[in-house]
């Protein structure tokens, strides 16, 4: 089987010979489209594969369609909504993602981040520190558990709110759970955002909801920029200059938010995942998901059921 690692971000050297063994240790051939920069090429590389790797790489309808022989997609992360699901079902293709081996690597940078706009983005004045501080995680996940784990040792004070995690597994994790959305951005001073962008959760960080924030408030987005309403969070910020926004998902309205001197901050580009670890980790089980589907037809991982 034709195996092809396609990323226009791509992974970490050592993530792609990690892989490279994997692949061929089972009997396949592995390909290699990176830093990609036309759609074309990618058309053009996937015409003849059997199976296929990639990040945030875009998997549309005309992906699907230009690979003919494709049984396997597998994103090598948590988030899917680049794979067209409904495309991938109709060409009989199985979608998978990684959970979980890139959480650490995210989690890492929210808490980086975090004393980084705390301490005023470097820019000389005194700053603030996140011990005693309320941090709340929206969506309880991979992401959001390692987010606490680490905000313990900082001496956070912790809450979580997950519309689809049971009270009980927040709780047990030392976590105080909250009853709902709204609660966890009126307690927090800080609020991580790690829900996926679902038609659901589009758009649903809006003015009503952050205004909900403390004065002095952070709201940081490791997650989509989907989820993010920019027109009213700026409207927001316009008229509360004490809330800041951290994200690392450069916003459309990337330049507008760059107004709010001191209170914004985007990284160049998505750095959550971009470690030699979390690239080594969401590769090499990509590649054993692959092997494993091939070998014995085992879809565990599937996300288009
Ligand atoms: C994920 O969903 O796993 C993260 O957003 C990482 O995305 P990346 O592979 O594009 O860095």
């Amino acid at each position: 089987m034709k195996v092809l690692i396609a990323t226009e971000k791509p992974f970490a050297a050592a993530a792609v010979e990690g892989i490279r063994k994997e692949i061929e240790g089972a009997g396949h051939e592995l390909a290699l489209l990176e830093k990609y920069t036309e759609t074309a090429q990618l058309l053009d590389a996937v015409k003849d594969v059997d199976a296929l790797i990639i990040r945030s790489d875009k998997a549309t309808a005309e992906v699907f369609d230009a690979a003919k022989n494709l049984k396997i997609v597998v994103r090598a992360g948590a988030g899917y909504d680049n794979i067209d699901l409904a495309a991938a079902t109709a060409h009989n293709v199985v979608a998978e993602n990684t959970p979980g081996q890139n959480s650490n690597a995210v989690a890492e940078l929210v808490l980086g981040l975090l004393v980084y706009g705390a301490r005023n983005f470097y820019n000389g004045k005194s700053g603030s520190e996140l011990m005693g501080k309320k941090l709340g995680i929206l969506a309880f996940g991979n992401v959001g558990r390692n987010v606490a784990r680490i905000a313990k040792g900082f001496g956070m004070e912790i809450y979580a709110y997950d519309a689809f995690c049971p009270k009980e597994v927040i709780e047990a994790a030392g976590v105080k759970a909250v009853d709902n959305q709204d609660a966890l951005f009126e307690t927090c001073d800080i609020v991580s955002l790690h829900i996926p962008a679902t038609p659901e959760t589009k758009q649903s960080i809006n003015y009503a909801l952050v205004n909900k924030m403390h004065k002095g408030a952070t709201l940081i987005n490791t997650a989509r920029k989907e989820v993010i309403n920019e027109p009213e969070l700026i409207k927001l910020m316009n008229e509360r200059e004490d809330l800041k926004f951290i994200t690392d998902i450069k916003p459309d309205a990337d330049a507008e938010f760059a107004k709010f001197e001191g209170r914004y901050f985007s990284t160049p580009k998505k750095m959550g995942a971009q470690t030699a670890e979390a690239n080594i980790n969401a590769g090499i089980a990509a590649a054993k998901q692959i092997n494993a589907f091939f070998a014995n037809g085992d879809t565990k991982f599937q996300v288009n059921k």
